[in-house]
C-alpha cells in the first residue's frame, strides 16, 4: 500500500459518477492504491457492471448505487441506508457532472438550465448538507468536487456550464475555510480531458479527431488529480489550457475571454455552429 497518501488508506469513499471517465479512474486508484472500499454512485446500470467487470479481482471492494444524484431524498436515502448498514464513509468525491451542448446563452431552454445547474451544482449541496454531518463523525474526513477550468473563465457557448461550475467552486472555497481543521475540501478544475463528456455535441468525427488532439488523457488527468487528494492540495488546476486560462483569466479578465472565445469561433468546427451563428 502506498505510502503517499497514506490518508487514504483503508477508507470508505463515496465516488459519483464512477461508472465511467475521472471518476471511474479515481476510484480504481483508491482501491488498487489504497485499499479503500469505494461506493460508486451514477444512474446508467450497464456502464457500472462493465467497470466492475474492469475491477476484476478488485471488485469486491467496490459497490455501487444507482440514481441520481441532483435529487435530495436520493441523498437522504443514501445516507439512512449507510448508517443503517455500518458502512459509513469519511470521504466523498463530488464528480458526476454534464456538459450541455455548446449554444449561445439564449438557445438553451429552460430545462436544459435546470438540467446543468441542478446536476453541477445543487447536486452537491444536496450531497454536502447530508452527508457532511456523516463524514465528520469519521477520522480525516474530506470532501473533493471535481468542477472545471471553465469555473475559471466562461467562454462563448459554455455559459450554464461555467456558472453551474463557478457556483461549485465558490461554494467549496467557502466550506473550505467555515469547516478548516475539521474536513479536508478541494476543488479541482481539470481542462479538456479525453473522456465520454463530449458525447452529446453531436460533432463531426474530425471535430473530435481535434478535441481529442487538444484534450489531456484520462489516466494522465486522473493522475494528477490523485496526486493532489493525496497531497491533499485544497485546489488543483490541471491541464494545460487549464493552466493557460487560470493565468488569463487572472492577468487580463476581459482580453482572455475574448482570445479564447475568438479562437473557438476562427476553428468553425461544428459543435460550435449553435454559438456562433447570426
Ligand atoms: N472531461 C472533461 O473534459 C472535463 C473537464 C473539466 C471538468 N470535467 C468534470 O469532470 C467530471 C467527470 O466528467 P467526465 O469527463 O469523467 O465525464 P463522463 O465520462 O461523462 O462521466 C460522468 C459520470 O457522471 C455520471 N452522472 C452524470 N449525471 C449524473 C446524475 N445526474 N446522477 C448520477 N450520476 C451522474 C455518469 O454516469 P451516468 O450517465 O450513468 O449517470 C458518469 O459516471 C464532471 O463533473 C465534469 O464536469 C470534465
Amino acid at each position: 500500500m502506498a505510502n503517499k497518501g497514506a490518508w487514504l488508506n483503508n477508507k470508505t469513499v463515496v465516488v459519483t459518477g464512477a461508472s465511467g471517465g475521472l471518476g471511474a479512474g479515481l476510484a480504481e486508484k483508491l482501491i488498487k492504491e489504497h485499499n479503500c472500499y469505494v461506493i460508486g454512485i451514477a444512474r446508467s446500470e450497464a456502464k457500472m457492471k462493465k467497470f466492475v467487470e474492469k475491477l476484476g479481482s478488485y471488485a469486491d471492494h467496490f459497490d455501487y448505487r444507482l440514481f441520481d444524484v441532483s435529487i435530495k431524498e436520493n441523498w437522504e436515502n443514501f445516507a439512512a441506508e449507510m448508517k443503517a448498514s455500518g458502512k459509513v464513509p469519511s470521504v466523498l468525491i463530488n464528480n458526476a457532472g454534464i456538459l450541455p451542448k455548446f449554444k449561445r446563452t439564449d438557445r438553451y431552454t429552460q430545462e436544459e438550465i435546470d438540467q446543468a445547474m441542478n446536476i453541477n451544482f445543487f447536486s452537491i449541496v444536496y450531497a454536502t448538507q447530508v452527508m457532511l454531518p456523516v463524514l465528520l463523525t469519521q477520522n480525516d474526513p474530506a470532501i473533493i468536487n471535481v468542477a472545471s477550468s471553465a469555473s475559471l473563465m466562461t467562454l462563448a457557448g459554455t455559459s450554464f456550464y461555467s456558472a453551474s461550475k463557478a457556483a461549485l467552486r465558490t461554494y467549496t472555497e467557502a466550506l473550505r475555510y467555515e469547516f478548516r481543521g475539521k474536513c479536508y475540501f478541494s476543488v479541482v478544475c481539470p481542462g479538456f480531458t479525453a473522456t465520454d463528456i463530449m458525447r452529446d455535441q453531436a460533432g463531426s468525427s474530425n471535430t473530435m479527431k481535434i478535441v481529442s488532439m487538444v484534450s489531456t488523457s484520462c489516466e494522465t488527468m486522473v493522475d494528477w488529480i490523485f496526486k493532489g487528494i493525496e497531497n491533499k492540495k485544497p485546489m488543483m488546476v490541471r491541464g494545460f489550457d487549464a493552466w493557460a486560462m487560470d493565468i488569463f483569466a487572472r492577468l487580463f479578465p476581459v482580453f482572455g475571454s475574448t482570445l479564447f472565445s475568438t479562437v473557438m469561433k476562427v476553428a468553425n468546427v461544428d459543435i460550435f455552429q449553435d454559438v456562433f451563428k447570426d
